[in-house]
């Protein structure tokens, strides 16, 4: 039986496929490369097309046999998130309902799905556990919220089994240099900050010096990419053996600020980086950090990257690949 993992030509989808090829999985996978990258599928079997079409997806089905989903495929811009409901929601909540009517038809019950740590909103405690308030604060949080208490009541109806992992800031480049971060446009404060060096322009903006945190600009928790793909994989693997319906964090547990992201990449690159000072970006929090004892429990879970390996290899990545994945 096979793995379908819808949004594998994105960058956490990617990433987790190279995983299941290394265990020797079946795999199948759906993207309509609206923002995935072909070339970053190394293996498996790709098919490309859209999870709102409904022949495509029941093609999908009924030509394979599938054991369970692991649910990438989504927008996942915050900024844009606020400015785009439709797009959002359409994509987020009502592909993924067509997706899971899709399973209980051919009687599939078992699935992984990408969440997020925008479901927590400004968090009053960190660092945050998953029992803490889910009041997200932009419509990317709303729609992976939504999705999360669809599954709930898919759990309670039809028995569909599910974990939900909620990511943190994911960032990094897989050791075998042939897959990285690669978004466009690039949002993201490390790529953004890498790509500026190679540039020679050796500058970033810093979107508010007036948060409530030790040096004032925001705190987040940044997890490698491929700690987060293994988490996939103890996902998978705890789903096959029980019913279950769990919701973890996954982050690192430490948090930094973005001055700090700044002087390690100063220092990995030997390169001086300028930090311009702009307004606050609308809907970020002041600090998410993650606390991770219950996936480090219960699937026995423990990311290996620290931050300067995280950054390295990054760097590595974008040095070899300047356009990403056009090069
Ligand atoms: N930042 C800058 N300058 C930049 C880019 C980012 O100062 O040029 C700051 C942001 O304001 C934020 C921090 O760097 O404080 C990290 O920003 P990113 O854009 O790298 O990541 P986000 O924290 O905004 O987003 C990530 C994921 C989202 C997820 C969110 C949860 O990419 O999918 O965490 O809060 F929803």
């Amino acid at each position: 039986m096979a793995i379908l993992v819808t949004g594998g030509a994105g960058y956490v989808g990617s990433h987790t496929i190279v995983e299941l090829l290394a265990r020797n999985e079946k795999i199948i996978v759906i993207d309509n490369l609206e923002r995935g990258h072909q070339k970053a599928v190394l293996g498996g079997y790709l098919s490309v097309g859209d999870l709102r079409n409904d022949e495509f997806l029941e093609n999908i089905f009924k030509k394979n046999s599938i054991e369970a989903v692991i649910h990438f495929a989504a927008y996942s811009e915050v900024e844009e998130s606020a400015l785009k409901l439709y797009k959002y929601y359409e994509n987020n909540i009502f592909s993924t309902l067509k997706l899971i009517e899709k399973m209980i038809k051919y009687d599939v019950r078992k699935i992984v799905f990408s969440s997020t740590a925008a479901i927590y909103g400004n968090p009053t405690i960190t660092p945050i556990d998953e029992n803490s308030p889910e009041t997200p604060i932009n419509p990317y949080g709303e729609t992976k919220l939504a999705v999360e208490k669809i599954l709930k009541w898919y759990n309670i109806a039809h028995d569909m089994s599910y974990i939900s992992l909620r990511y943190f800031n994911a960032c990094g480049a897989h050791s075998n240099g042939k897959i990285g971060e690669c978004h466009k446009p690039e949002t993201h404060l490390i790529p953004l900050i890498l790509k500026s060096i190679l540039k020679k322009e050796n500058k970033v903006e810093i979107f508010g010096n007036d948060y409530n945190t030790r040096d004032g600009t925001c705190i987040r928790d940044y997890v490698h990419v491929t700690d987060l793909a293994f988490a996939h994989i103890l996902s998978l693997e705890k789903i096959r053996k029980e019913n279950v319906a769990s919701i973890y964090n996954l982050g690192s547990g430490c948090g930094f600020s973005v001055n700090e992201i700044i002087e390690t990449v100063r220092k990995i690159t030997k390169t001086n980086i300028k930090g311009e000072v702009k307004p606050r970006r609308a809907g970020d929090p002041d600090v998410l950090v993650a606390k991770c004892k219950k996936i480090e429990k219960e699937l026995k879970w423990k990311p290996k990257y620290d931050l300067q390996k995280m950054i390295l290899s990054a760097w590595k990545w974008h040095k070899n690949h300047p356009n990403g994945f056009e090069d």
